[in-house]
């Protein structure tokens, strides 16, 4: 089966002459007294530390290097921060001066962050758009007050789909016009969005880690088309406070890695509660004693119930950017679920499934007004902004046609401004997202008393979206038309449960690979 997947991914050498082409003849890892940076989780990072292998300066340059060198071509990120390089020094100095078991796994390690997460530091917030280029944040969002607390080096911000998706129907995935074309660094395709350059950034090695946003499908899209790992934790667990938001019901940020357990380490790090956003202390409920690093286990498969829904296989064919997820790798990956101890609960018939898939299901008409309401709260907090309102943002883009490619349109822009709080309409909308959640997924799960749900690509962020509910995306392969991954749902806080999913699955088939012309020696 692995070779299988190998060949096929060799398959797509069509495309590296033109990365020979374009990408310099710098190899892609360097050596610090024999240590080789590149795909080395964090893990690796620390013992490097430890031996005094690598230093965070060290580490840092390196990644400022292979940004200098890959970002031309892929534009996965949009600005690095000019702190970088001090940040790095003053970890080396706590390494050498603080007692190690006092220092936080994240401690030392480079991150880049989704361009709508907010940094109170020299670096622009702006969500892709020159309309924010010169706003003041009024302080660093929930996360990033996380990270930089666990020690963790705030590297650069990630490029993305501009504002989240929401301008215009017809811009590009991937596409913003402060960061360019993202580009997928295995197909120099689509890389999908809107966490687009969370994606780009790690899958490429520009970044030992990264953060993404997710309002519907916006980690788990981009994870599996360039296979990395993400996590879309249940909504509240991780704080939005600070972020360019869509809606406060659906938005959750997560990590994008290559590794399970670096995933983990992050969400241990981001999880939490922030005054500045109360439906985290809610959610903090669900967050074990002990975190989610200890989830990380060999064996993690298990005696866990999967659920196994046969009617995605014709949707997937109809869902765009999913019809990359063969259905034979799909059945094998089953296979060797089956062989690690999971129970495969096949053949499940997934109730309204039609409703959401073929239907005007309320999820847009619900996300218009509540992006409406969230970004006037996120523009009218900042100290100082070019544009205080989506109306002003709209006329922005109507102002700065070359700036902006107006020719790419913002009808969701118009959609949302026309709105006018939650009225009728929407109250609707939501009533049936509810109803739907209710009587699909939660009573899917219950009822056949899964642990997950599993699915290949990212055919179920729909569902996970508009409920509010965790997804991981492990990588699952190659085919012709680039990287997919596999997508393991389940209810609200089960987390722990898809961590040892995750993992399980991921030691079982190892099938991340880094972008093809890695194994060239460029
Ligand atoms: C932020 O934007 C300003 C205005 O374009 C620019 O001068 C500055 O270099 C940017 N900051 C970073 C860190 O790139
Ligand atoms: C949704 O599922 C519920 C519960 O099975 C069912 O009663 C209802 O008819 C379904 N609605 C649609 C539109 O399929």
């Amino acid at each position: 089966m692995v070779t299988n997947l190998i060949v096929s991914f060799f398959s797509f050498s069509f495309f590296l002459p033109i990365l020979l082409a374009i990408l310099s003849s710098v190899p892609p890892t360097i050596s610090s007294n024999g240590f080789s940076i590149g795909e080395t989780t964090v893990r690796d990072l620390q013992l490097a530390f430890k031996y005094n292998r690598l230093t965070s300066r060290k580490l840092v340059e390196f990644y400022l290097e292979e940004i200098q060198r890959l970002n031309p071509v892929l534009h996965g990120i949009t600005e690095v921060n000019p702190d970088a390089l001090d940040l790095a020094d003053k970890a080396d100095q706590e390494r050498k001066t603080k007692a190690p078991e006092s220092l936080s796994r994240l401690h030392g390690i480079p991150i880049v962050l989704k361009d709508n997460i907010a940094t109170k530091d020299k670096m622009n917030s702006t969500a892709g758009s020159f309309a924010l280029l010169g706003s003041v944040v009024p302080r660093d969002a929930g996360v990033v007050f996380r990270l930089r607390k666990a020690g963790a080096i705030i590297l650069g911000r990630a490029s993305m789909t501009e504002w989240s998706f929401f301008r215009s129907s017809t811009a590009p995935l991937g596409w913003s016009p402060r960061g360019g074309q993202g580009k997928n660094p295995y197909t120099l395709g689509n890389p999908c969005g809107s966490s687009s350059g969370s994606a780009i950034s790690v899958a490429a090695n520009m970044a030992a880690l990264s953060l993404g946003v997710e309002t519907d499908d916006s980690i788990l899209c981009p994870s599996s088309k360039n296979s990395v790992v993400g996590i879309k934790p249940t909504v509240g667990l991780t704080s939005r406070a600070g972020v360019v938001a869509v809606s406060p019901r659906q938005d959750t940020v997560g990590p994008i890695c290559r590794t399970v357990s670096d995933a983990a380490y992050v969400l241990d790090a981001i999880a939490g509660v922030d005054i500045h956003d109360h439906a985290t202390i809610e959610a903090s409920k669900y967050i074990p004693k002990g975190g989610y690093a200890q989830f990380l286990r060999i064996d993690g498969l298990r005696g866990k119930r999967l659920g196994v829904v046969r009617d995605f296989d014709n949707l997937l064919y109809l869902t765009p950017g999913s019809e990359i997820a063969s259905k034979e790798t799909f059945r094998q990956h089953l296979n060797t679920l089956r062989q690690r101890g999971a129970v495969l609960v096949d053949n499940l018939k997934l109730d309204n499934i039609t409703e959401l898939y073929f239907t005007d299901y309320g999820e847009q008409v619900a996300l218009r007004a509540e992006f409406k309401l969230s970004l006037n709260a996120y523009l009218k907090e900042l100290i100082a902004s070019p544009v205080r309102s989506l109306a002003d943002v709209i006329e922005f883009n109507k102002k700065n046609p070359v700036l902006e490619k107006i020719e790419y349109g913002q009808d969701i822009m118009l959609q949302a401004q026309a709105t006018n709080g939650i009225g009728k309409t929407e109250k609707a909308a939501l009533e049936k997202l509810e109803r739907l959640t209710k009587n699909g997924f939660v009573q899917f799960m219950n009822k056949n008393k899964l642990d997950a749900l599993v699915t290949p690509g990212d055919i179920t962020a729909r569902i996970l979206a508009i409920g509010g509910f965790p997804g991981i995306s492990v990588p699952a392969g190659y085919s012709k038309d680039g990287p997919f991954g596999i997508c393991f749902g389940g209810l609200k806080g089960s987390e722990p449960k898809l961590i040892e999913i995750a993992y399980g699955f991921e030691q079982a088939t190892k099938m991340r690979k880094p972008p093809p012309y890695k194994k060239l020696k460029l």
